[in-house]
């Protein structure tokens, strides 16, 4: 064989090489791929065959001399090849399964030790994810979390708390009563009773819970709403360390700019009472309510059997969904119960 010979081969393989790029590179469907494949590299008839026959009848030398070419050129088909492939059929990158993907050299890119695509899998309400976050909180401080009822009798909703049959709070049009003396509970306060009717002081818990109330609904007012409750009993307890814990749960859940300030209010089963309000932007003057609080009033104490002359405690019971509403800017709190997924995915 002589050098012209090899030369025209050589030159004849580049044609090859820059035809096959191109028709790989043009095919715009896995047919197209295809029929480049078989025309280019297919094992009978596929251009390269022709030059896979030529090498191997080369004497030693020759073979050396276009073997590297030959190789680096092939080499170049298969991969523009499985680029074609993988780029018609893009789904070939992420683990198709189908006999074509696996079985093509595309196939062979994929690796299957990668975790699997993540299902679709729901979330916590923003209101589970809230009141979780405060009884985290709340246990940092010491708190501990206690439970009761939604359906509740009169004592606890109301006798045991010092609200006494005239109060306007034991209104039937102002509550869901179930029958003449069980009611759907109005308030978390119910479970400061059940608290202490359990166990002796020192008491230190919170309480998550449903509530209702046949509010007009709006914007912040739904029929049925969550509220925490804290109860701290113990020797000494005062108005102070009120204040103290509530400043320091405003500032661990809304962030340290937030302001708190306590207003006088009343509450039947709390003596002196406030109101708490939070706002951050003290300029703009707006403050937004929390909840209620106060130190807990000696007729309280006499209900259950502990000795108010021993014993002083304070109790709160806020708002929860105000403050998920405040701490992400949401706007309405019926979005909390539409069940709009385009609402609930963003938590
Ligand atoms: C009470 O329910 C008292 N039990 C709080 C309390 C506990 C005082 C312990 C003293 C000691 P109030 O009715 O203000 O208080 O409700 C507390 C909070 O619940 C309100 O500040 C507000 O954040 C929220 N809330 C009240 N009504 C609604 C409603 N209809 N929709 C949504 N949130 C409400």
């Amino acid at each position: 064989m002589d050098a012209n010979e090899l030369n025209k081969a050589l030159a004849d393989l580049e044609v090859l090489a820059r035809e096959a790029t191109e028709a790989f590179a043009a095919a715009s469907s896995a047919d197209d791929v295809e029929k480049s494949r078989i025309r280019f590299l297919g094992q009978k008839h596929g251009r390269i065959e022709e030059f896979e026959a030529f090498f191997k009848n080369l004497p030693k030398e020759g073979k050396k001399a276009f073997g590297m070419r030959f190789n680096e050129v092939k080499t170049a088909l298969k991969q523009a090849h499985e680029q074609s492939v993988v780029r018609v059929r893009p789904e070939a990158r992420v683990g198709a399964t189908s006999s074509v993907a696996l079985h093509s050299s595309a196939a062979v890119r994929f690796d299957f030790s990668l975790p699997g695509l993540r299902p679709r899998l729901g979330r916590k309400h923003p209101l589970t994810q809230t009141a979780e976050e405060l009884v985290d909180i709340f246990g940092r401080f010491g708190f501990t979390l206690a439970t009761g009822p939604e359906i509740e009798d009169e004592r606890h909703n109301f006798e045991a708390l010092n609200i006494p049959l005239a109060h306007p709070a034991r209104d039937p049009a102002d509550n869901f009563y179930v029958d003449d003396k069980t009611l759907l509970r109005s308030q978390t306060s119910t479970v400061q009773i059940r608290e202490m009717e359990k166990q002796p002081p020192p008491v230190r818990v919170v309480a998550i819970g449903r509530v209702y109330r046949p509010d007009a609904i709006d914007a912040t007012h739904s029929c049925m709403f969550h509220q925490i409750e804290g109860l701290y009993v113990d020797k000494k307890v005062t108005l102070a360390d009120l204040k103290t814990v509530l400043r320091l749960f405003a500032a661990s859940y809304l962030g340290h700019d937030v302001h708190i300030r306590f207003r006088p209010s009343f509450f039947p089963f709390t003596e002196p009472s406030v109101e708490v309000d939070m706002s951050w932007d003290l300029r703009g003057g707006k403050w937004i309510e929390l909840g209620g609080a106060g130190m807990v009033d000696p007729n309280v104490f006499r209900a259950v059997g502990y000795d108010p002359e021993i014993y002083s405690g304070f109790a709160f019971g806020l708002g929860i969904e105000r403050m998920c509403m405040r701490r992400h800017g949401i706007n309405d709190i019926r979005q909390f119960y539409e069940n709009d997924v385009r609402f609930l995915e963003q938590f």
